[in-house]
């Protein structure tokens, strides 16, 4: 969509702004090359959509530009990567640090970018509330 929409090429260059200081926050160094978009697309969700658990190969760095938020949606749910090596690990009590929990989810605002690296499994849990939830989603790569 941002190579055919001026509205959606203006958002790449919003976008690029907060990816560029992602990459610096976390150290990450694609060597000398810019990180581009190369997906961009739009996530209408009614009562009851959800996106299950998965990834998005091929890329670096993902996210989500959140337009319409109603109130009583859930948030974007994060996995821990070392979710596998938790074998007999003991339950996490309920006001355990978000780093020392399984599962973390991320609140919803309108008009609020979520970044994430893209081999970080995430999902949308079902929308239970009737107005539609919109967001913009994207990858950046660079390669
Ligand atoms: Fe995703």
């Amino acid at each position: 969509m941002h190579t055919l929409s001026p509205t959606f090429a203006a958002l790449e260059r919003k976008l690029q702004r907060h990816v560029r200081a992602l990459c610096q926050g976390t150290r990450v160094r694609p060597r000398g090359r810019e990180l581009a978009m190369t997906d961009c697309w739009i996530n209408m969700m009614p009562r009851g959509v959800t996106h299950g658990l998965h990834l998005h190969p091929l890329s670096t760095i993902s996210g989500t530009y959140y337009v319409r938020t109603p109130r009583g949606v859930p948030g974007l749910k994060l996995e821990d990567p070392r979710l596998d090596r938790f074998m007999a690990a003991p339950p996490r009590r309920s006001d355990a640090r978000p780093d020392n929990r399984p599962w973390v989810t991320m609140p919803l605002r309108p008009v609020r970018v979520l970044l994430f690296e893209s081999w970080l499994r995430h999902e949308v849990p079902p929308n239970p509330v009737k107005s539609e939830r919109v967001s913009i989603s994207f990858n950046f790569s660079w390669f």
